[in-house]
């Protein structure tokens, strides 16, 4: 297990198309921009934030069980639509028994019926939806206060 306390920042499929994916819903900025900002923010704090995404369910599933040895010890996911669909990815994480913050960047309650439904909300510490990437920063915020509770 490494010493070094670190964050992983998961996101799901189709999120690679940020930027010129349904702006209307998920706005502007480009995946790259955001996870930029976030290993910035993480850097200020001098904790490790890894950014992973990926379109196919069984790489985020292997990269969650990954976190059992690799030092992370808090997860923000973005799980895109395997929200609505992946009980092996609820599993991965129950298995693994990280922390985790669900992010969404739209207001997925005020969307579609099939949206409505998480797999993941439950398990998850908290859930953060409809602030579009302001969203990743607010659960990487919590994240590192929960791993630096003096700051
Ligand atoms: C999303 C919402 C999901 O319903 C959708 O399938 C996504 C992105 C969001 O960030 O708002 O791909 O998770």
């Amino acid at each position: 297990m490494s010493e070094t306390q670190s964050i992983l920042v998961l996101h799901g499929p189709n999120l690679n198309l940020l930027g010129v994916r349904e702006p209307q819903h998920y706005g502007a900025e480009t995946l790259a921009s955001i996870n930029q900002r976030l290993i910035d923010l993480g850097q200020a704090h001098g904790v490790p934030v890894t950014c992973f995404q990926s379109n196919r369910e069984y790489e985020l599933i292997e990269r969650v069980h990954a976190t059992l040895t690799d030092g992370t010890a808090y997860i923000v996911i973005n799980p895109a639509a395997f929200t609505h669909t992946s009980v092996a990815l609820r599993d991965a994480l129950a298995g693994v028994k990280k922390p985790f913050v669900e992010v969404h960047l739209s207001n997925v309650h005020a969307r579609e019926a099939f949206r409505h439904h998480s797999y993941f909300s439950d398990l998850a510490t908290g859930v953060i939806c409809g602030l579009g990437a302001k969203g990743y920063e607010y659960a990487l915020h919590f994240a590192l206060a929960q791993l630096q509770p003096a700051n």
